[in-house]
């Protein structure tokens, strides 16, 4: 079992800095979707290879994983998909991160970390701040996806983001999903996992108002 990366060590203090889009991407103008712990990027390279009017950036703590996903990137010259290592939380807080947001569409945070442990739940990527941060600069009408198959993360997560007025739940059953990030509800590893092994699977869809 991998061991999990504390966000909060000092390594990651000092961060990457996320381009400006026309750097990223070959078509700045797409909707953009920002995927948060990407792991390998598996799921955005689906995603990417088929949704081409839409840029897909993935951020993800493990260095050795963004370091790959960037080079495949190179190798196949996909042009609408960006990889930043780093922890989500400092970059996101950065400046020029902020005028990146301005310009996501939509946010995916699949399984993250559950860090179980009371005294660890100050690592988890969803935090009070983070939220702030999110919404000062999403525009209105920007979406916010969550899933885990960790009840007890779900709650804190759905808690800590509906204490955030600013955001609000979307019923799943009224969302359409063929206008998405995500038209082909393509699953991530983590999520084929848990299916195999037939446990549930928690989510909630939150636009920003
Ligand atoms: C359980 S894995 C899920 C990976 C993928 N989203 C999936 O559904 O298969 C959680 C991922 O989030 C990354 N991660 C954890 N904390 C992070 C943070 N603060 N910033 C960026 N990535 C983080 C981990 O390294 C790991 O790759």
């Amino acid at each position: 079992m991998r061991q999990h990366v504390n966000p909060l060590s000092r390594n990651f203090n000092e961060i990457e800095r996320i381009p400006s889009l026309i750097e990223m991407f070959n078509d700045s103008k797409l909707n953009l979707h920002l995927d948060i712990g990407s792991a390998a990027g598996e799921f955005l390279f689906d995603l990417a290879l088929v949704n081409t009017s839409w840029n897909y950036l993935g951020i993800e703590i493990r260095e050795r994983l963004v370091k790959t996903a960037k080079l495949k990137v190179r190798e196949r010259n996909i042009k609408n998909l960006y990889f930043v290592f780093g922890n989500a939380n400092n970059i996101l807080n950065d400046d020029q991160s902020k005028l990146i947001i301005k310009n996501v569409k939509s946010i995916s945070f699949n399984f993250p970390d559950p860090w179980f442990k009371k005294r660890h739940h100050k690592r988890r990527i969803i935090q009070p701040e983070f939220l702030d941060v999110l919404s000062s600069s999403l525009q209105k009408g920007s979406l916010i996806f969550i899933k885990t198959d960790v009840k007890d993360l779900f709650d804190y997560m759905d808690c800590t983001i509906s204490k955030n007025l600013n955001f609000k739940t979307i019923d799943k059953k009224d969302f359409n999903f063929s206008e998405s990030f995500n038209p082909n509800k393509v699953k991530t590893n983590r999520e084929k996992y848990v299916i195999f092994n037939q446990r549930d699977i928690f989510e909630k869809i939150y636009i920003k108002i």
